[in-house]
C-alpha cells in the first residue's frame, strides 16, 4: 500500500535549504540506494552521483572486474578515496556502495563530513530485487539470501551509526525519498 505522507513542496524546499552537507545513502545491496537517490536528488534539487559509477570511472573497470583481477582490498581503498573526492565535491545525494559504511575510514569520513541515510529493508524484498541482476561479485559465490542474511548480520552494527534510519517498504522509491526528508527534518 502506497503511504501517504502530509510533506508538501514547500516543506521540501524549506528542509533543502537547511541541508549544509552532502546526505549518503548508504545499507545493503537491493534497498535500491540509487534509484531513492536520484528521487532524493530531484526532491531537493541537487546533484546526484553513485559512488560505484564513480569508482568505475575512475579505474575504468567494472566493480566486478575490479573485483576479480585486484580483490575486494583494492576495491574498498579505491572506494574510500572516490568517496572522500565526491564529498568534497557535491553537496546533493551520493549513493555508496553497500560495503562502504563498513570500513571505518570510509564511515568516519562520511559520518564527519555528510549525513549518513540507512536504507533498510525486509529481506524477502531485498532477495527478490537482487534476483533482477547478476553484475554484484559478492552474490555470485552463493546462494543470494544465505548471503545478504549473512551481511545484514554483519553489517548491521555498523549502519546503525548513520544518523537517519529509514524502511524501504514494497511500495515506489518516491515514497522512501519522501520518508528520508521527513526524517531529516526531524533531525535537523
Ligand atoms: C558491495 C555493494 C555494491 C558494490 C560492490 C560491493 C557490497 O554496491 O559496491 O559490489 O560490499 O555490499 P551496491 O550496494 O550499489 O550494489
Amino acid at each position: 500500500m502506497t503511504e501517504h505522507t502530509t510533506f508538501n513542496d514547500a516543506e521540501i524546499a524549506q528542509t533543502a535549504s537547511r541541508i549544509d552537507r552532502p546526505i549518503a545513502l548508504v545499507g545493503l545491496m537491493g534497498v535500491g540506494k540509487s534509484t531513492v537517490g536520484r528521487k532524493l536528488a530531484a526532491m531537493l534539487d541537487r546533484d546526484f552521483v553513485d559512488a560505484d559509477d564513480a569508482i568505475e570511472a575512475a579505474a575504468q573497470r567494472s566493480v566486478a572486474e575490479i573485483f576479480e583481477e585486484f580483490g575486494e582490498s583494492y576495491f574498498r581503498d579505491g572506494e574510500r578515496r572516490v568517496i572522500a573526492r565526491l564529498l568534497e565535491e557535491h553537496d546533493g545525494v551520493i549513493a555508496t556502495g553497500g560495503g562502504a559504511f563498513v570500513d571505518p575510514e570510509t564511515r568516519a569520513l562520511i559520518l564527519e563530513h555528510g549525513i549518513a541515510v540507512w536504507i533498510d529493508c525486509d529481506m524477502d524484498t531485498l532477495v527478490e530485487r537482487v534476483s533482477r541482476r547478476n553484475t554484484r561479485p559478492l552474490l555470485r559465490t552463493g546462494d543470494p539470501k544465505e548471503i545478504l542474511t549473512r551481511l545484514y548480520q554483519e553489517r548491521e552494527p555498523f549502519y546503525s551509526q548513520a544518523q537517519i534510519h529509514v524502511m524501504s517498504e514494497d511500495g515506489p522509491h518516491a515514497d522512501t525519498a519522501r520518508r528520508i526528508v521527513e526524517a531529516i527534518q526531524a533531525w535537523l
